[in-house]
């Protein structure tokens, strides 16, 4: 990476770990995570149901924080900034993508991407015209005055696509933004965003629990219980992924001759 110098780095992670507790009882889900992230990057995250993308995305995102260790994101400490803080740097710096779209019902399509602007203080109007703007970029500037459920579910996730650009924040975090869409379509959200990090040097992380949506990704993340198992080019990633699925079956295979 030619580009890395320190003002590039947008995440850095150190160490950072995360228990949920209940009555008392500690459930650690993440046990040290050091993720360094640049501006550009393009990153995949994946890992078996509960080894805890969902947490990390929720920490990367500070909706919730990390139990210990640093997470600084676009250069400030999360952890030494007050609540109103947060919200504004995370007002700033990123976007985010649902798997279930998350649009407002009852509003035009305009007003849905307008509105982390009209959240941000700016007028309506020129709210409305900049989210005119980013809808022309995902194709639906025709689908301005129309509500959500007039849409199919890849022109939703378009619309929150353009929803997560319009404030113009540098990172976008995704967590299964496919996951309600089917093959076909799904390659068409992956398109948009790899278009947005190639022309736009967006930064993206996305969790996926699928390695043809992560190939569209520079680089890959793998968790396994909480601990970063691969961190590196996501094509090399998957290939020893493929690797350690068919190990696992082979496994699996044995046990059932054994057994039998
Ligand atoms: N709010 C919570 N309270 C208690 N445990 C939680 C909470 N959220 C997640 N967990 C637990 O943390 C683990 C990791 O969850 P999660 O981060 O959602 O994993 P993933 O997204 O990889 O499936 C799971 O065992 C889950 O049950
Ligand atoms: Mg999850």
């Amino acid at each position: 990476m030619n580009n890395a110098t320190a003002d590039n780095v947008l995440v850095q992670l150190a160490d950072v770990r995360k228990s949920y507790f209940s009555n008392r009882v500690e459930t650690p889900v993440l046990h040290g995570i050091n993720l360094t992230m640049h501006r550009g990057d393009f990153v995949a995250i994946m890992g078996q149901s509960g080894s805890g993308k969902s947490t990390l995305m929720n920490v990367l995102g500070c909706l919730d924080t990390p139990t210990s260790g640093t997470y600084a994101l676009a250069g400030q400490n999360v952890g030494n900034l007050s609540r109103a803080e947060l919200a504004g740097l995370r007002n700033r710096t990123i976007g985010f993508v649902f798997q279930s779209f998350n649009l407002l019902k009852r509003m035009s399509i305009l007003d849905n991407v307008a509105l982390p602007l009209i959240y941000a203080g700016v007028a309506r109007k020129s709210a409305r015209e900049r989210a005119r703007v980013q809808l022309d970029k995902v194709g639906l500037a025709e689908y301005a005055t129309r509500q959500p459920n007039q849409l199919s579910g890849g022109q939703q996730q378009r619309v929150a696509i353009a929803r997560a650009l319009v404030a113009e924040p540098p990172l976008i975090l995704a967590d299964e933004p496919t996951g309600n869409l089917d093959t076909r379509t799904s390659a068409d959200i992956m398109a948009v965003f790899t278009e947005l990090n190639r022309e736009r040097g967006q930064s993206i992380i996305l969790v996926t629990h699928e390695p043809d949506i992560a190939a569209f990704a520079k680089r890959l993340v793998r968790l396994k219980d909480g601990l970063v198992l691969y961190d590196g080019p996501a094509r090399e990633g998957l290939r020893q992924m493929q690797q350690d699925d068919a190990k696992d079956r082979a496994m699996q295979d044995t046990a059932a001759e054994v057994n039998a």
